[in-house]
């Protein structure tokens, strides 16, 4: 057998994603997400494996080092992409776990080749791990992992973390396969949700669907137990300071407002182009703002960076056009020659203009109508000027620990757009004072905090690890 690691994630997607261009000639890029900008962070020098795929049909690519982690892809056909990644993952579970924004579509043909490729994960899993290692999977694609990688390695600590909302039972109660899931979930020693809702809403479908004991947040399958409980997820607070602390950064954030023709205030949103993002909430609020004439074009610009995501889904596809149209509607009523209103992107940027981005904006617009986290919320903070004001959504996880933001609800139109204009009108000491205690909340709750605690947990389970007994 190949080498085998003490330390194993696996996710759906690698850190990176390959790409073939049209000369024939491949490439790697960064993959999109904020679950590939924690765990990269956290992977780094670890000298662990990566289990995942590389985004691109058919064969996957030999293993390889890269960044001191170990990429182990695992292939996906055509067939499984559209079934399992986006079928049954993307216009399946997402919308059911996403508080049904959109309706979701249930295909039986979705679940056999969700089995299919988790089995195919579980076995990459048996394959690249050491005797009694810790392997740790991620996210809502690979939910039946954890019970089949119990089965075929028994010997192994098994972890699983969600990093988007758990639903409410009466939701979760929609999904066909249901029992599968939990029992699927129920194979890993530890689960760790965003939210401390999000854990009673697994715990509750547990005794509901499964019918068995949970004692606290601990569920007892007889022969041993599972714990599942909240532990919030964050950024490298360190890594992304050091980006935007270089000179290029700090000059590339001026000449964006200069580009911008300085205005008075420059209001950001940024996102993957996602239902769940609320961004269509976020731009009619600017639009009628704008109408209202509480903001002026001149004076106020809005940047709007959408991530291209997921675009062979339908969903997908309608929310880009329902976005553009917005888009330029506005600007076809509000912009003038060389001074356009609304700024928008369809494009993914590299971490310096991102921070660049962040530390030039006065005013962060985070809208979600359903965030398991939220990262963006937490780099804003890290990044914005000492009175940059973040306006964000209750919705978003985010909001359960940054309780000093501007916040809204972003399905009240009307009340959107009194926080927007609060955010932008408060009197400078206000803002600043809520920045620095959301700034002091991010700067000790580090991603890097998050896997050290994460890991603790899995390894103290079904018991409480030490740094959180009497907590
Ligand atoms: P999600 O995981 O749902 O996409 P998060 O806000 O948790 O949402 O994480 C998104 C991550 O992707 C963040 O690290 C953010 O900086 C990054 N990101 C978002 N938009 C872009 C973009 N256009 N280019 C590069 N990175 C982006
Ligand atoms: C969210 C999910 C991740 C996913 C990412 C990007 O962050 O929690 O699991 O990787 O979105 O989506 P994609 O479908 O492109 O992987």
């Amino acid at each position: 057998m190949s080498h085998t690691y003490d330390f194993v994630v696996a996710a759906n997607r690698l850190p990176v994603d390959r790409v073939t261009g049209e000369d024939g000639n491949e490439e790697w890029r960064r993959s999109p997400g904020g679950l590939v900008t924690a765990m990269d962070a956290v992977m780094r020098g670890r000298d662990g494996a990566w289990v995942g795929w590389a985004g691109d049909p058919g064969e996957a690519p030999a293993p390889f080092d890269d960044a001191g982690m170990h990429l182990h892809p695992v292939p996906l056909s055509e067939q499984e992409i559209a079934d399992y990644y986006e079928g049954h993952s993307n216009d399946t579970l997402w919308p059911v776990y996403h508080d049904v924004i959109i309706t979701p579509t249930f295909k039986r043909s979705w679940r056999g080749a969700y089995r299919a490729v988790n089995k195919r994960f579980a076995q990459a899993c048996a394959d690249v791990a050491a005797e009694g290692a810790t392997v740790w999977v991620h996210d809502y694609q690979l939910q039946l992992v954890p019970e089949m990688l119990r089965e075929l390695r028994p010997d192994l600590r098994i972890g699983w973390f969600n990093h988007i909302p758990f639903p409410a039972v009466e939701l979760f109660a929609q999904l066909p396969g249901r029992e599968e899931i939990l029992e699927g979930l129920l194979g890993a020693d530890f689960l760790g949700f965003q939210r401390t809702e999000d854990a009673g809403n697994f715990l509750r479908a547990v005794r509901q669907y499964l019918d068995l004991d949970v004692t606290g947040d601990v569920v007892d399958l007889g022969d041993r137990a599972v714990r599942a409980t909240a532990v919030p997820i964050s950024i490298d607070t360190e890594g992304l300071r050091a980006v935007l602390d270089t000179d290029e950064v700090q000059a590339r954030a001026r000449e964006i407002r200069e580009q911008l023709g300085n205005p008075d205030k420059i209001l950001l949103g940024v996102d993957r182009l996602d239902y769940t993002k609320g961004i269509r909430h976020r731009l009619k609020a600017f639009g009628e703002l704008l109408a209202d004439g509480q903001l002026d074009p001149t004076k106020h610009k809005l940047i709007q960076v959408a991530t291209p995501s997921r675009e062979r889904v339908k969903a997908y596809m309608d929310l880009r056009d329902q976005v553009e149209l917005t888009v330029g509607r506005i600007n076809g009523d509000f912009s003038r020659i060389g001074a356009t209103a609304l700024t928008y992107m369809h494009q993914s940027f590299d971490r310096a203009e991102m921070a660049a981005m962040f530390a030039a904006a006065d005013v962060m617009l985070v809208t979600p109508l359903r965030d398991g986290m939220n990262l963006v919320a937490k780099e804003y903070v890290t990044c914005c000027p000492a009175d940059g004001a973040l306006v964000l959504s209750e919705f978003t996880g985010a909001a359960t620990e940054l309780g000093e933001a501007y916040m809204c609800n972003p399905h009240d139109l009307t009340g959107l757009k009194q926080v927007i204009m609060k955010a932008i009108t408060a009197p400078s000491d206000d803002r600043e004072q809520r920045m620095s205690a959301l700034r002091s909340t991010v700067s000790t709750a580090t991603v890097q905090e998050w896997a050290k605690h994460y890991l603790a947990a899995l390894q103290a389970a079904p018991a409480r690890p030490e740094d959180e007994v009497g907590s």
